[in-house]
């Protein structure tokens, strides 16, 4: 049986339950590809995909993702919105910013957020990777549809993988039963989504440095193939991108892994 029960979930949504219409299955390759498939047979917008196993979890930056049955929160949803894709270069940090509030206002404490969008939990032992995003874009003429592809542990995972993970189990006590976190996170991805079309980004800015695990602090961004750029973290502009300072002036990043750098390190020059 799939873990998660629509009709479970669906007052758990309250009044925003005709919102959407969820799909809950026991295993697909990955809901993002399985949401993009329905969303080509015209799926509207609200319509999510969640999944107990995927058989080809997609990561960034063409990684895999891997989820453990029982132990992951596995979905993804399709969103709308009126114009062009370069309008929402924040959508990616809006989602996260999304996820941050409705993690806290479930109790989960520590939570931070990584440019772009990884959740990170702080805690005594550092930092510890809680939750993956993955947008995908695809524009016409009427607009831009989104497809919102999100992973999160229940558990922390076990296995090699570049940061240290952990899970909502392990960052809030008593462990929150899995409806209430996916209702949690749609309804807050309603408020945040509505916003950002509205508004822009430029209205969830000062709200997303304030989960931001690295402000103000020396940063090393790992870019696909360049030298490590180092600097301090100013936070991030009204598109979204990440305002770095460093020895030749602010720079916009606008891909890259980042990773903290001890403080005290000098300012960095990108090599020409
Ligand atoms: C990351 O690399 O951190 C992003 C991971 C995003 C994983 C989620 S799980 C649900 C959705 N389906 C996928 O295949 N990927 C996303």
């Amino acid at each position: 049986m799939a873990l998660i029960d629509p009709v479970l979930l669906k007052p758990r949504l309250g009044h925003l339950a005709g919102r959407f219409d969820v799909d809950a299955v026991d295993e697909c390759d990955s809901t993002s590809s399985e949401l993009m498939r329905r969303a080509d047979r015209g799926a509207p917008a609200g319509t999510v995909v969640v999944a107990d196993r995927q058989s080809a979890g997609r990561g960034r930056r063409g990684r895999t993702w891997l989820s453990s049955p029982e132990a992951s929160l596995t979905f993804s949803l399709l969103w709308r919105f009126p114009g062009p894709a370069s309008r929402l270069s924040g959508l990616s940090l809006a989602v996260g910013l999304g996820l941050a509030q409705a993690l806290e206002g479930l109790g989960v404490s520590g939570v931070r957020l990584k440019w772009p969008n990884d959740v990170l939990i702080e805690s005594e032992a550092g930092f510890a990777k809680l939750a993956g995003i993955l947008i995908e874009l695809a524009s016409d003429r009427r607009g831009t549809q989104a497809i919102i592809g999100i992973g999160i542990n229940l558990d922390a995972p076990s296995g090699d993988f570049a940061m240290p993970v952990t899970g909502i189990n392990q960052a809030c006590s008593p462990s929150p039963d899995r409806h209430v976190v996916l209702a949690a996170i749609l309804a807050s991805l309603v408020g945040i989504l509505e916003k950002l079309t509205v508004e822009g980004f430029f209205c969830l800015k000062s709200e997303w440095q304030r989960y931001h695990a690295w402000q103000g602090e020396m940063v090393q961004i790992l870019g696909d193939g360049a030298a490590p750029l180092i600097g301090r973290c100013l936070g991030v502009d009204d598109d979204g991108a990440l305002l770095l300072e460093t020895g030749g002036g602010i720079e916009r990043i606008h891909s890259g892994d980042v990773s903290l750098r001890p403080a005290g390190s000098a300012l960095g020059v990108r090599p020409a």
